[in-house]
Parts: structure tokens; C-alpha cells; sequence
């Protein structure tokens, strides 16, 4: 980062949780301070056992708060104003313990109660033991912390202090701060007073009242997507097959089960002017569900399943027609000949743009945290790397806004 950064003005909450990293966070505050930045420091117990009260204080030029009881400060400056008069959250060391807390919503101390009741953005430093990040439980915790769109600054490889190497070590101050000045950088609106509606997720189509076909679709890239384009200021409708992650921020959402449903939803949705189809919509479905259980007769067999084709929702909006958006996206999700299927189904759905990717045995893209996407349109075809599917959704909403400016 360039060493004339201003933070000016800027007011920076900052969060130093237990860890011996907790010292830098010091030279951090010293460093926000320089640039301009205003600094309110909350400590945790645990943090306060490496650095004390008095030098954060000393420091930062403020008070500083570790008591979520305390009931001067509730009227002075409570949980809630603390994180409302701030333009940022930092979370500086982020222990293993404060990313379980804020990924499982747990409110028990003043730090996690700030983390569960704030609107703001934060950003996540986080310092551990290699081990403890590696574990599965706070790998599983990263994943949701960054699905709910918290930000992260490393961790970095390197000797720790408990004598072991890889990655857990909090990032250097001046990283820290090259992170604080990105996350303060206004998101650009590129689809200010834009009407969008994603599908996401897979469908479930009844067999009868409890078995169901479905897919292995977990509805990231959709939400995601339909994430990015409402932070990009536009009005999201998400029309979402049954998954268990989170509603995105933001955006309205409408939740369905089968194909039939969903084609509904998202004709009641419409006029927009951008529709993407990243949902794994079922190709088959039954025509009736059987009313009952389907029961085992003994010496009948299994029973047969007369599948019939559902209504294609991306070919239905493509037609050509008033309400067809001004830009529709489908995506390709394929284990082969990926380039070759993409571009059939381009001419076949009559869209924009498909966004194909691999979902390939081994790829881990299906239910995964990552993706490798090719566009292709009638006349470009383009190979993205492999990106989390955060950003894949971010650098789509930028595209899809330069496709509608065109
Ligand atoms: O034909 P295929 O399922 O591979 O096409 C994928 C694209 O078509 C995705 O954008 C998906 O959302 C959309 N689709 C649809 N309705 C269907 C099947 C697929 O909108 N019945």
C-alpha cells in the first residue's frame, strides 16, 4: 500500500480478540491513527490478557470497551452505537473462537454481540494455530463467515509463535490497512435502479408426499450472484429452489420447490431487465405426484415412474416478446465437451450469454466454494481462473452491467 493512503475521517471499530498476534494490532491502531482514522477498540477477556487496557486507550486517544453489562456505556455508548458510529469492523486478531462465535450467530460478550447486531461491513484478520485453522470446524466457519459477505485479510504462511509453520500468523499491519482502505471504497452501483431476477438452487420435484428427485445443487453461485447485483444497487428478486444456505442481504426472495413453481414465480417477477438462470432446474418431473406413499407390494417389484419434460423457465424468458429482459444469462453445468454443450444450448435457449462451468466428479464446483466459469455469446468466448464463487458473481454483475450499457 502506498504510504499517502488517507483514512481521513474514517472511524474504524476495531475488535482484538486473544492472541499473541494482539500486539500488532497495537502498531495497527498507531498506523490507522497516522492516516487520518479514528479508532474505538473493543477488547475481548481474552485479548486483554496480551495487551492491556491502558495502552490500547493510550493509543487510540478513547476509551475502551470490554463489558457488554455496562450500564454507563449503555447509554453512552452501547453495542449498538459502538458498531453504528463506525464506518468499518475490524476483527484483529480473529481467533478460532470469535470466527465459531460470529459464524454460528452466538451472542455472549460484547464482541460477538457487536459482530451479530452490526450492518456494517466487517473485516475479518484472522491468527491461529495451523491446526486449529485447518480444522474442519473453522474451515466450515470461514466459508459461512464469507458467504454472509464478511471480508478477509490472510492469514499468512509462516513460522508461529507456538513453534509450528503454515498458515494461521495474522498479516502485518500495513496489510491490514491496505485491506481497511479496499473494504472502505465505495461499492460501485453499477446496476443502480436495475430490476434483476436470479433462479438458484436446485428443484425438487415429488415422487409423492415424502420422496422427492432432486440435484446436488447447492444454490452458492445463484445467491452469490444475486448477492453482488443487489450490493451493486439493483432491486433483486431471487427465486430459489429448496438449499440450506442463508438469504442473501438484500434481496427479495421467493422460495419454491418444483420446476412448475419456479416458472411461476419468476413470471410474476417480471418485467426486469436482467434475468439469470443459475438455478439447477430438473429437466423431468412427474405430472402428479401419487397422493399417498408409494407402499413395497410384495411380489409387484419396483414401481415404474412415468417422468414428464418440465417447462424450460430459461427458453420461456428468452422468447423474444415485451417482457423479455433486456439481457438474459443462462449457465451450463456439464461434465464434458463443456465448450461444445454451451454454445448448443446458447442457440437452443435463444439467451444472451452462457456461463458454463464443469461440474465434473473431482471438480468439487458442485456444493463447493469455488468455480471456473467460460462465458460464451454469439460472438466471444472467454475462460475465467478459478475463483471463489464470491467473485465470480462480482466480476459477472460488472459484465452483465457493461452487456446492458451497450
Ligand atoms: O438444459 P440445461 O438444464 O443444461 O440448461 C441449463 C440452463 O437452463 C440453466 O440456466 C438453467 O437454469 C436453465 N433451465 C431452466 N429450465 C429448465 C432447465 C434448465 O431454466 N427446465
Amino acid at each position: 500500500m502506498e504510504q499517502g493512503v488517507t483514512l481521513e475521517g474514517k472511524r474504524i471499530l476495531l475488535i482484538i480478540g486473544g492472541g499473541i498476534a494482539a500486539y500488532k494490532s497495537l502498531d495497527l491502531i498507531r498506523r490507522l491513527r497516522e492516516r487520518g482514522a479514528s479508532v474505538r477498540v473493543v477488547l475481548t477477556a481474552a485479548g486483554k490478557q496480551f495487551v492491556t487496557p491502558l495502552s490500547v486507550a493510550s493509543l487510540t486517544g478513547n476509551p475502551v470497551h470490554e463489558d457488554l453489562f455496562c450500564l454507563t456505556e449503555e447509554t453512552e455508548m452501547g453495542h449498538i452505537e459502538l458498531s453504528r458510529s463506525a464506518d468499518l469492523l475490524v476483527v484483529a486478531p480473529a481467533t478460532a473462537d470469535l470466527l465459531a462465535k460470529a459464524a454460528a450467530g452466538i451472542a455472549n460478550d460484547l464482541a460477538s454481540t457487536i459482530l451479530l447486531a452490526t450492518d456494517k461491513k466487517v473485516l475479518m484478520a484472522p491468527a491461529m494455530n495451523v491446526r486449529m485453522w485447518d480444522h474442519p470446524a473453522t474451515v466450515r466457519n470461514v466459508a459461512q463467515l464469507r458467504e454472509d459477505g464478511l471480508l478477509f485479510v490472510g492469514p499468512s504462511d509462516g513460522e508461529m509463535a507456538c513453534g509450528e509453520y503454515g498458515p494461521g500468523r495474522m498479516s502485518e499491519p500495513m496489510e491490514i490497512l491496505a485491506s481497511i482502505a479496499g473494504a472502505l471504497q465505495p461499492t460501485s452501483q453499477v446496476l443502480a435502479g436495475r430490476r434483476v431476477i436470479v433462479t438458484s438452487g436446485p428443484t425438487h420435484e415429488p415422487i409423492d408426499p415424502v420422496r422427492y428427485i432432486a440435484n446436488r445443487s447447492s444454490g452458492r453461485q445463484g445467491h452469490a450472484i444475486a448477492a453482488a447485483a443487489a450490493q451493486a444497487g439493483a432491486h433483486v428478486t431471487l427465486v430459489t429452489g429448496p438449499v440450506s444456505i442463508s438469504d442473501p442481504v438484500g434481496v427479495s426472495v421467493v422460495r419454491v420447490e418444483t420446476a412448475k413453481e419456479m416458472l411461476a414465480a419468476v413470471k410474476a417477477s417480471l418485467p426486469a431487465d436482467i434475468f439469470i438462470g443459475a438455478a439447477a432446474v430438473a429437466d423431468w418431473g412427474f405430472e402428479k405426484p401419487a397422493a399417498g406413499k408409494i407402499k413395497k407390494e410384495k411380489g409387484s417389484g419396483p414401481p415404474t415412474l412415468a417422468l414428464v419434460e418440465n417447462p424450460d423457465i430459461l427458453a420461456e424468458v428468452s422468447r423474444p416478446g415485451e417482457s423479455r429482459p433486456a439481457l438474459v444469462v443462462g449457465f451450463a453445468a456439464e461434465t464434458g465437451n463443456l465448450i461444445d454443450h454451451a454454445r448448443t444450448k446458447l442457440q437452443r435457449k435463444g439467451c444472451d450469454l452462457i456461463v458454463a462451468n464443469d461440474v465434473g466428479p473431482g471438480t468439487g464446483v458442485m456444493g463447493g466454494p469455488k468455480n471456473t466459469v467460460h462465458l460464451i455469446s454469439s460472438d466471444q468466448q472467454e475462460a475465467w481462473p478459478l475463483l471463489d464463487k464470491g467473485e465470480v458473481a462480482r466480476r459477472l454483475i460488472q459484465r452483465f452491467a457493461g452487456m446492458l450499457g451497450k
